[in-house]
């Protein structure tokens, strides 16, 4: 029988009841499927500051790199936010992803018909919408050097650099283009190159990449009109290509037009070794413990994982098909709540979605 190792990192806030929920699920998709997941579960973020000391211990980033995939819930909380920035759970992330050479960050976004009405747009601006953001992961202005906080002068100066190299908006660039081929052959690159140097490298680097490419459609978006027509047109665009900061902003806008950030998944790759997936929204610190997280994007994302990173298609497909099914049948958890539908808590909506897999 094959047999797939999954590193799963639980993290911090509602990471744990969302894992135990997307586990359940795994399980009996790998049985129906005939295929073995073996886990090995390690603490990051949160979790691993108050076990070791440190948000990415050498232990948990080797596990990472010697499974076939890594499937990660959330990490953060208030109470590291005065720890220095080096110490936070946010630091173990982004060591994570430079660890495991992770520069491309999947994040697509399509609306389930059952939710066109959750979405804070209108219906007819968001029913078909179906995007993918490929945001650029291990560089910019996240890791970008020098960094730091200075004082002169009687004042404090902080600052961050937002640097790319050709080799890095090359790599990403033909990501994105290869996705256009697989998908509506649409790729819109989103910059700010009428005011930055780092832009308009970014601009000239993908220009020169699409002669590759001559059968995608390319165009160039400012990031402040493609935050503008995210909300205004969502439906023009299929693949947004773009950098790590942009990115960041931009996929928690489009999230949104699906009517919750927690519906939606995302897979980040290198160019060899395990991908990493992991719902785009946070720990929720707020709600973290209280059974009442939504566990669809993370369900969305161990799917993802059997797809891209274990190439087990048909149950992918049905992980994707219980959430659809289980949204038609009028279950919701609190953050996309309707009149007419039935509220569950995470436990609760797991079970409905394991029923969904198993009907
Ligand atoms: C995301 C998150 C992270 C990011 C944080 C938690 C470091 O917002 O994955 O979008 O900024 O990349
Ligand atoms: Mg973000």
């Amino acid at each position: 029988m094959t047999s797939h190792r999954i590193t799963l990192l639980a993290g911090d806030g509602i990471g744990p009841e969302i894992t135990a929920v997307a586990r359940e699920l795994l399980d009996a998709v790998s049985v129906r499927h005939g295929f073995e997941l073996r886990y090995d579960e390690q603490p990051i973020g949160g979790a691993a500051i108050d076990a070791t000391g440190e948000p990415l211990p050498p232990s948990t980033l080797e596990a990472c790199r010697e499974a076939d995939a890594v499937l990660l819930a959330a990490i953060g909380s208030p109470q590291y936010d005065s720890l220095p920035r080096d110490k936070r759970p946010e630091s173990g992330l982004l060591g994570l992803r430079a660890g495991l050479g992770l520069f491309a960050n999947l994040r697509p976004v399509k609306i389930i018909p059952a939710l066109a009405g959750a979405s804070s747009l209108k219906p007819e601006v968001i029913e078909g919408v179906d995007l993918l953001v490929v945001r650029e992961l291990t560089g910019g202005v996240y890791f970008g050097t020098p960094k730091g906080r200075v004082e002169a002068d009687g004042h404090v100066r902080a600052f961050n650099t937002m640097a790319y190299s050709d080799f890095e908006i090359d790599r990403i660039a033909r990501v994105g283009f290869d996705l256009a081929l697989q998908r509506g052959g649409r790729l819109c690159s989103v910059d700010k190159a009428n005011v930055l140097d780092v832009s308009q490298l970014w601009r000239d680097r993908v220009e020169a990449i699409a002669t590759d490419y001559p059968d995608v459609a390319l165009s160039h978006m400012y990031v402040d009109n493609a935050a503008m027509q995210l909300v205004r047109a969502p439906k023009q665009f299929d693949v947004i290509l773009t950098s790590n900061l942009f990115g960041d902003i931009l996929s928690d806008e489009a999230a949104m037009l699906t009517g919750s950030i927690g519906m939606l998944p995302s897979a980040s790759l290198g160019s060899s070794g395990p991908g990493l997936f992991e719902p785009i929204h946070g720990s929720a610190p707020d709600i973290a413990g209280q059974d009442l997280a939504n566990p669809m994007a993370m369900v969305l994302s161990a799917a993802m994982l059997l797809r891209i990173g274990l190439k087990q298609n048909a149950a992918a497909t049905d992980l994707e098909a219980a959430v659809e099914r289980t949204l038609e049948a009028g279950f919701r958890t609190g953050d996309l709540m309707a009149e007419g539908c039935t509220q569950l808590g995470c436990r609760a909506m797991g079970e409905q979605l394991l029923a969904a897999l198993e009907g």
